[in-house]
C-alpha cells in the first residue's frame, strides 16, 4: 500500500524530456486541456469523432451514447464492426502484413516472431476451428492458457466469429475454474497439455479434466489442447483435440462475423468484496476503442516501437495492452511466457536488450522484487545491460512506492524515460489516471490526471464533491465507452457494487481511496476502501479466502486481513479457530501447511495466505461481529491503541498478538 504520509511529503517533480514533448502524439499540457475541454463542452461529439477515427466500422453508427437505461450504459449501438477485423485485416491492408505483429520469448529463451499475415491466418484457421465444431456468435469459450501466441490466437478467434471469450488465469485453481466455467454456462473450453513457467510444467490440461469432472459443466462439449510441451495427457473421445487436429485443412480465411457495438467481448471474473468472484461484462466496440486509443495517448506508440507488457492475458492488462490494444494499433510486442526471475532476475533486462524494446510496462511488485534481486546478485542489475533503447516505462496494478519509482527511473529508464503510472480496473477497459509522457511533469508515486473524456472525481460516503486536499472515495461522474457493461447473470449486483444508492446511483465507484495535490489537482490512490485486497497485483477478496478457509473441516471460524509487504504491496495474514482446541508448536505449523494449501486448491496458490494464527476465538463486537479493524493492527505487528471496551472478549487480542 502507499506509503501516504511520505506521498503527502513528496516533492519532486520530473518535466517530460523536450525530445519526447516535440514528438509525442499529445504534446505538452496545452494539448492535454484542450482535450479535456472539447470533452467537457461537448462531450458525446468528443467520443464519437475518436470512435470514428480509431475504428474501421462495418456500419457506421449514428447513436453515440445511449442513457435511457442507466446505469446500463449503452456505447454506438447502432453501429457494427468486428474487433478481429480491427486489430488483424486492416493491418493487412495498410502495408502492415509482414510487418512483426509479436516477439513471441519462450520460457527456455527461444525466441520466433510471428507478422500480421501469419497472425491473420492462424486466427482464421482456428476461427474456422471453432466454427466448425458449432460454436456461434454468443457462445461462451473459457481460455485457459499459457502466455504464448496461441493464447491471443485463442482470444482473437473467438472474437473473429462473435464468441464470449472468459479467459481464467493459469494460476486459479480446478475448483476456480470450474466455477467461472459454470457460471459463464461455457461450451468450450481451449487449454495446453501443460504450462512451462519459470522451468517448471504446470498441468493445465490435467485441472481442466479435474474442473470438469466436478460436475455442472455438462455444457462443455469440446476441450481443444494446445501441445505446448507435448506431455501425455489424458484425451476424453468425442470431447478433447488437439489445437493442431482442429486447425488442420482449415481456410485461412475467415470472413469475420460482424456484431453489434454492444455485443459482449468478453467476460473476465475478478474479486469482490463478497465471497463470489464477478463476471466483469466488456462490450465490443467501447472497449478495443479505448484499448486502440490509450496505447496512441499513453503508450505514444509509433510504428517503430517495440511494445513490452508483461502481463499475462489472464489479467485484464493482458486482455488490453497485449490481445487487444497493440494490434489494433498496428504494433510490434512482445510477449514472454516465463517469469522475471528465470533463469535469473536479468530476464527482464536481458530480453529489452535482446529485443530492442522501446516501451516497457509491468507491476510495481516486479520491480520491487527485480531491486531486492539486484542488491543480492548485482550481476542482475540493470546497469549490467543495454537498455538504450528504450523510451518510456510503465507502471499498473498497485500504487509504485517512491522509492521503488526513483529506481525504475534512473535504473532501468536512466532518468531519460517518463513513467506512466496508469491507474485502471478490470471493469474500466483501459486506463482512466495517468501521466501523458509527452505533456504531463510526473511526481513520483502519483498517477497525476484523468485521461480527455474521463470524468473522475473524489466524493465523500452521500457523493459530495471534496475539496482538493482532502481524502475521500474515488469516482467517475459520466459513463465512458470501455466501461464494464454489466456484471454476467447478475445485473443486480451491477448496480449495487458500482452505482451504489448513498451516493446518489448516477456515479460509477471504482472501490479506491483517494485524495488529490491542493496544488496541481494530482491524484494518488490510496488504496481499497472495500475488502479487497491487492497482493503482488493480483486483486483477491478476503471473503473469498475465508470462505475457502471454512470450508475446511478443521476450520470453525476465519478472518483475513491484509497487512503491508515490502515486496508484495499487501500480504494475505489469516485469523484462524478451529474446531478443536488452539494447537502450538510444531502442530500449528504443520496445521498451517496444510490450510495454506487447501486455500492453494480451493482458489489458486495466489490467494495462499502469508501468515495464519491460531486463536481459541476472533474478538468480536457483544453483537458477535467480527473487528477486523483490530486484526489489521494486530497484523502489522503492532500494538493495539484503540479503545477496546465495546469487544466481548478483549483478552483474545493478546493470543492473536503473537505471530506463531
Ligand atoms: C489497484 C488492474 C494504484 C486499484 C489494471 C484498483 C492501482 C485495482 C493502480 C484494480 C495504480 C491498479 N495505482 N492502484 N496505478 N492500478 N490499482 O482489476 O486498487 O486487477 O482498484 O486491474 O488495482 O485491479 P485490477
Amino acid at each position: 500500500m502507499a506509503d501516504f504520509e511520505a506521498l503527502k511529503q513528496e516533492s519532486r517533480v520530473f518535466q517530460p524530456p523536450a525530445e519526447f514533448v516535440r514528438n509525442a502524439n499529445i504534446s505538452g499540457m496545452e494539448t492535454y486541456q484542450a482535450m479535456c475541454a472539447e470533452a467537457e463542452r461537448d462531450y458525446e461529439g468528443f467520443w464519437a469523432k475518436l470512435a470514428r477515427e480509431t475504428l474501421e466500422w462495418h456500419k457506421p453508427f449514428t447513436k453515440t451514447l445511449n442513457e435511457s437505461d442507466a446505469p446500463f450504459y449503452r456505447w454506438f449501438e447502432d453501429g457494427q464492426l468486428n474487433v478481429s477485423y480491427n486489430c488483424l485485416d486492416r493491418n493487412l491492408q495498410n502495408g502492415n502484413a509482414d510487418k512483426v505483429a509479436i516477439i513471441f520469448e519462450a520460457d527456455d529463451g527461444g525466441s520466433t516472431n510471428v507478422t500480421y499475415r501469419q497472425l491473420h491466418q492462424k486466427v482464421c484457421q482456428f476461427a474456422n476451428a471453432l466454427k466448425s465444431m458449432g460454436i456461434k456468435r454468443g457462445d461462451r469459450v473459457v481460455i485457459y492458457m499459457p502466455m504464448t501466441v496461441e493464447g491471443v490466437v485463442a482470444m482473437q478467434a473467438c472474437a473473429r466469429i462473435g464468441a464470449t471469450h472468459s479467459v481464467v488465469f493459469g494460476g486459479f485453481s480446478a475448483k476456480s475454474l470450474q466455477e467461472r466455467i459454470i457460471d459463464a454456462g461455457a461450451v468450450a473450453v481451449v487449454t495446453a497439455d501443460e504450462q512451462s513457467r519459470g522451468g517448471k510444467h504446470l498441468p493445465l490440461k490435467a485441472i481442466v479434466d479435474e474442473a470438469l469432472e466436478m460436475g455442472g459443466c455438462e455444457g462443455v462439449k469440446n476441450v481443444v489442447v494446445y501441445q505446448r510441451t507435448h506431455a501425455q495427457v489424458k484425451m476424453v473421445p468425442g470431447r478433447d483435440r488437439t489445437m493442431s487436429d482442429v486447425v488442420a485443412g482449415q481456410p485461412d480465411t475467415c470472413e469475420p462475423e460482424w456484431v453489434d457495438a454492444e455485443h459482449p467481448l468478453f467476460i473476465l471474473y475478478t474479486s469482490g468484496s463478497t465471497g463470489k468472484p464477478k463476471g466483469v461484462q466488456h462490450a465490443s466496440g467501447g472497449y478495443l476503442l479505448w484499448a486502440a486509443l490509450t496505447m496512441k495517448w499513453t503508450f505514444d506508440i509509433k510504428p517503430t516501437d517495440v511494445f513490452w507488457c508483461t502481463a499475462d492475458i489472464g489479467w485484464v492488462t493482458g486482455h488490453s495492452y497485449v490481445a487487444y490494444g497493440p494490434l489494433a494499433v498496428g504494433g510490434t510486442q512482445i510477449v514472454f511466457e516465463g517469469i522475471p526471475t528465470y533463469p535469473n532476475a536479468g530476464r527482464f533486462w536481458d530480453m529489452i536488450q535482446k529485443h530492442k524494446a522501446t516501451i516497457f510496462y509491468t507491476a510495481p511488485t516486479a520491480i520491487r522484487s527485480l531491486i531486492k534481486a539486484a542488491d543480492a546478485d548485482p550481476a542482475t542489475h540493470p546497469s549490467k545491460y543495454d537498455l538504450s533503447s528504450l523510451r518510456l516505462l510503465g507502471s499498473v496494478g498497485e500504487p509504485i512506492n517512491p522509492e521503488a519509482w526513483m529506481w525504475y527511473y534512473r535504473n532501468v529508464g536512466g532518468e531519460r524515460c517518463p513513467i506512466v503510472d496508469t491507474f485502471w480496473q478490470t471493469e474500466t477497459g483501459g486506463h482512466m489516471i495517468t501521466p501523458l509522457p509527452g505533456a504531463t511533469p510526473l511526481v513520483p508515486g502519483s498517477c497525476t490526471l484523468p485521461l480527455p473524456g474521463i470524468m473522475a472525481a473524489i466524493v465523500d460516503e452521500t457523493g459530495h464533491d471534496l475539496p482538493n486536499g482532502q481524502g475521500g472515495i474515488l469516482v467517475v461522474k459520466r459513463p465512458w465507452p470501455s466501461m464494464i457493461r454489466t456484471i454476467w447473470n447478475d445485473p443486480e449486483r451491477f448496480k449495487k457494487s458500482y452505482f451504489p444508492p448513498e451516493l446518489g446511483g448516477t456515479l460509477y465507484l471504482a472501490g479506491d481511496g483517494s485524495v488529490r495535490n491542493k496544488d496541481t489537482g494530482y491524484f494518488t490512490i490510496t488504496g481499497r476502501i472495500d475488502d479487497v485486497l491487492n497482493v503482488s497485483g493480483h486483486r483477491l477478496g478476503t471473503m473469498e479466502i475465508e470462505s475457502a478457509l471454512v470450508a475446511n473441516p478443521l476450520v470453525a471460524e476465519a478472518a483475513v486481513v491484509g497487512r503491508p509487504d515490502d515486496t508484495t504491496g499487501e500480504a494475505i495474514c489469516a485469523f484462524v479457530v478451529l474446531k478443536r482446541s488452539r494447537p502450538t508448536g510444531e502442530e500449528a505449523k504443520q496445521i498451517a501447511r496444510d490450510l495454506r494449501d487447501w486455500v492453494g486448491k480451493e482458489i489458486g496458490p495466489i490467494a495462499k495466505p502469508k501468515e495464519i494464527r491460531f486463536g481459541d476465538n476472533l474478538p468480536k463486537t457483544r453483537s458477535g461481529k467480527i473487528m477486523r479493524r483490530l486484526l489489521r493492527v494486530l497484523a502489522k505487528g503492532e500494538d493495539i491503541t484503540q479503545d477496546v471496551s465495546t469487544l466481548e472478549n478483549p483478552a483474545i487480542l493478546d493470543q492473536l498478538k503473537q505471530a506463531q
